[in-house]
């Protein structure tokens, strides 16, 4: 049987991981994969996840089954944080492992409900997104998205592809923080796309894997809201991940948006997938965000030094786009600046890439994808001087 398999070709950034890991030279630079990483290189256990976890050491009796759809307190709290308050009714909700899972779900419920609906994603987007859509057997589409010329939103050509789009298609957004890309939608330019949607009778499915890491927790949500309201039914998959950085405890959740009378029967399917796939969602991550959220001072704790991640991925920013202006001398790469969350597409040739990471062991997705974060204050000159080596 097994003979039968075929080599899979092999995700794109995750192999950045170990080609990184591999290479001997000092000073090299890691700025592939999505994490988080303070000036000295960690990935830190928040101090609100910390305390949390001391907490439920001291007091948790049973680790017995949790809800097949994962605790209502955790759907309750996350489903507060992402939308506001007041969708009790029409929310139905499951706990995934992780954001991955959520849209796995998500297009599981989609092919369950609709196996002939396509799914339109932007071009580009998170290499898993086709991945998993089309080991699915599901119908894809791309709408345009990235202006490679000015590095931000194609919006004309956004605009223009989802004008194509047909009644119960199924459109993927990127909530916030765009990724690959780092280019974003702005308020004016999410509710027109809204408006067309809307009448064109499509489904929304929001992918909201960053919130925080933008522009703010509130404002990172504020397109997810105005879809949510735009529409009779929304998809939103969401991680917490990045945003607790809880990266290993698979901690995400799929919200699908009904109307009163349907969420029982959406919830029981949204319960059926878990089922099918893993059963019971993890639980340990979910349980600290849940005491997080429900507990005042750890609010306030867990989002005073989410507030410092994102100024310190929004300082770097500033600092490459003027590194990068001096290096080059020119303002071709001052959209660094504008963009927000984790990456920048700079727009370098795959060629240039290679020569980043075989002549100055700077390490990026071959789409001249950057991960911010990956970066500090002594290496970014570094980088800016490589850049303007190899594209100068
Ligand atoms: C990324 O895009 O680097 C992250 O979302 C991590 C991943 O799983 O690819």
């Amino acid at each position: 049987m097994l003979e039968a398999l075929n080599p899979q070709p092999q995700d794109k950034i995750l192999q950045l991981i170990a080609l990184y890991r591999d290479d001997p030279r000092d000073g090299k630079i890691d700025l592939g994969v999505g994490v988080y990483k303070d000036a000295t290189g960690l990935t830190p256990v928040m101090r609100a996840v910390k305390a949390a976890e001391k907490k439920l050491w001291d007091t948790e009796k049973t680790k017995t089954y949790t809800g097949l759809a994962g605790e209502p307190a955790y759907n309750a709290a996350m489903v507060g944080m992402i939308l506001g308050e007041g969708w009790a009714d029409r929310a139905a909700s499951v706990a995934t492992p992780g954001g991955t899972g959520a849209i796995r779900q998500a297009l599981e419920l989609i092919k369950l409900a609709t196996p002939n609906a396509t799914v339109w994603i932007s071009a580009p987007t998170w290499p898993n997104h086709p991945s998993i859509i089309k080991y699915l057997g599901m119908k894809m589409a791309e709408y345009r998205y990235f202006d490679a010329e000015t590095r931000g939103v194609d919006f004309a050509g956004v605009m223009e592809d989802l004008a194509k789009v047909a009644k119960g298609d199924v459109v993927l957004l990127h909530g916030c923080c765009h990724n690959p890309t780092g280019a974003n939608l702005n308020t004016d330019q999410w509710q027109q796309v809204v408006t067309l949607l809307a009448a064109k009778g499509a489904v929304p499915m929001v992918d909201l894997a960053y919130q925080g890491f933008g522009d703010g927790l509130e404002e990172d949500a504020a397109a997810t809201r105005l879809v949510a309201n735009g529409f009779p039914e929304v998809l939103i998959a969401a991680s917490c991940s990045k945003n607790f950085g809880i990266y290993r405890e698979r901690t995400g959740i799929l919200i699908a948006l009904t109307s009163v009378d349907r969420k029982a029967v959406v919830q029981g399917n949204l319960n059926f997938l878990n089922r099918q796939n893993y059963s019971f969602p993890p639980d340990h991550g979910a349980r600290l965000v849940t005491m997080i959220l429900e507990d005042a001072a750890l609010t306030a704790d867990w989002k005073a030094e989410l507030e410092e991640v994102r100024q310190n991925m929004l300082g770097l920013r500033t600092q490459l786009a003027a590194e990068l202006r001096k290096a080059t001398n020119s303002d071709r790469f001052d959209f660094v600046a504008d963009h927000r969350g984790m990456f920048s597409r700079l727009g370098l040739t795959e060629d240039q890439v290679i020569r980043l990471r075989e002549e100055h062991a700077i390490y990026m997705v071959g789409d001249s994808r950057i991960n911010i974060a990956g970066l500090n204050a002594q290496t970014v000159p570094v980088l800016a001087a490589a850049i303007a080596k190899v594209a100068g």
